[in-house]
């Protein structure tokens, strides 16, 4: 903070969701402001037993004080968001950009019409490629053509550069993850646009400059879902024994399994100049740390897996995910411990 982006460090379901929204009520945050591509994402949060699944609605939404919004550049189903709006109780605070580009059922009938879409590259099939395609020739349509969304239009970029020359804390929430980018990503298996942090910002209108911190979350195994390389991907049977299955959020599938890899890991770090790391679901690969929410609490040989990560990157682990509540964590930060290794400056 006062301004800080978060991004995926692999293929997306990394667990953003909950780590924005703790960030979101630790740091009082006065403004989430969702990037990245649009509703082809899902951001799990939990709070107080009840369960969130957004596809649009920045995670920011579970401190009540938060202005919620959503970038220029990040593509919007109008009947998502309304959906969304009502669910989170969030409308007077939630607000979207007269500039984002409003994905059309045709959008979506193209992503899962198309063999290639949906088969080959296995897109989520919500029409975000498609509506691009629309955009980039510059005749989709955009969030001032709605009358639904007349009363949540905001300049958000406006909105959270004066929040930040007002010394506000603004988080910029990215989505999917670093290989799934356009440009960065394992092409052609891969989404419709760049998603590491540096076009996040752009999505938001948010200037290089004005950025403090970037936090990259790496879950602690590695999923992806669809077509595309995924090194040493475990057979689900052994992703099973390891119980490290997962559902898709938006899609229902299951997801593809790899054990974490820090040559990702570093690449990561260098595509988005990540200044801090979260490593989320500890708890799934070492169960006896479920629950943990003081680093003294994990097994000697989580507290490796954290060491080894942070000094082979070369930048502080922050935040560690011991279990689905966006509560169940442990904050290095808040214990006045950066790190427990010094990394490489
Ligand atoms: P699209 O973004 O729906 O076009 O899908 C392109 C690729 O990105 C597919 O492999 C999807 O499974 C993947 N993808 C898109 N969004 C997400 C996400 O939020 N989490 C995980 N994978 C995603
Ligand atoms: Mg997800």
């Amino acid at each position: 903070m006062p301004c800080t982006v978060v991004v995926g460090g692999f293929w997306g379901d990394e667990g953003k969701g909950k780590i924005i929204s703790y960030l979101a009520l630790r740091d009082n945050v006065d403004i989430g402001v969702r990037g990245g591509v649009g509703p082809n994402a899902g951001h799990t949060v939990q709070v107080d037993e009840k369960q969130y699944k957004l596809r649009m609605i920045p995670s920011t939404f579970v401190n009540m004080k938060c202005k919620c919004l959503i970038g220029a550049g990040v593509l919007v189903n109008p009947e998502i968001f309304l959906e969304e709006v009502e669910l989170t109780g969030c409308k007077g605070r939630v607000g979207l950009d007269p500039n984002c580009a409003i994905i059309e059922e045709k959008h979506i009938k193209a992503d899962k019409a198309s063999t290639y879409l949906s088969k080959k590259i296995g897109t989520t099939g919500t029409g975000t490629g498609p509506c691009n395609v629309d955009r980039v020739r510059r005749r989709a349509k955009v969030a001032r053509d709605v009358p639904e969304l007349k009363d949540f239009l905001v300049d958000v970029a406006f909105e959270v550069n004066k929040a930040l020359d007002e010394g506000k804390n603004v988080l910029i929430e990215g989505t999917q993850g670093t290989f799934l980018s356009l440009y960065h990503g394992t092409y052609p298996y891969c989404t419709s646009k760049d998603v590491t942090s540096s076009s996040i910002c752009g999505d938001v209108g948010v200037g290089p400059t004005r950025v403090n911190d970037v936090l990259v979350v790496f879950k602690a195994y590695i999923t992806r879902v669809g077509g595309g390389p995924l090194p040493n991907e475990l057979s689900q049977e052994e992703a099973e024994r390891r119980g490290w299955t997962e559902v898709a959020t938006v899609t229902g599938r299951v997801r593809r399994v790899a054990p974490f890899n820090i040559e990702l890991a570093k690449r990561a770090v260098m595509l988005n100049g990540a200044t801090q790391i979260a490593i989320t679901k500890l708890d799934i690969v070492y169960p006896e740390c479920r629950g943990a929410r003081k680093y003294t609490e994990l097994s000697e040989e989580a507290k490796k897996f954290i060491k080894n990560i942070e000094v082979s990157v070369g930048v502080p682990v922050v935040l560690i995910g011991t279990g689905p509540d966006v509560y169940d964590i442990i904050d290095l930060k808040k214990a006045g411990r950066i790190s427990p290794v010094r990394p490489k400056a």
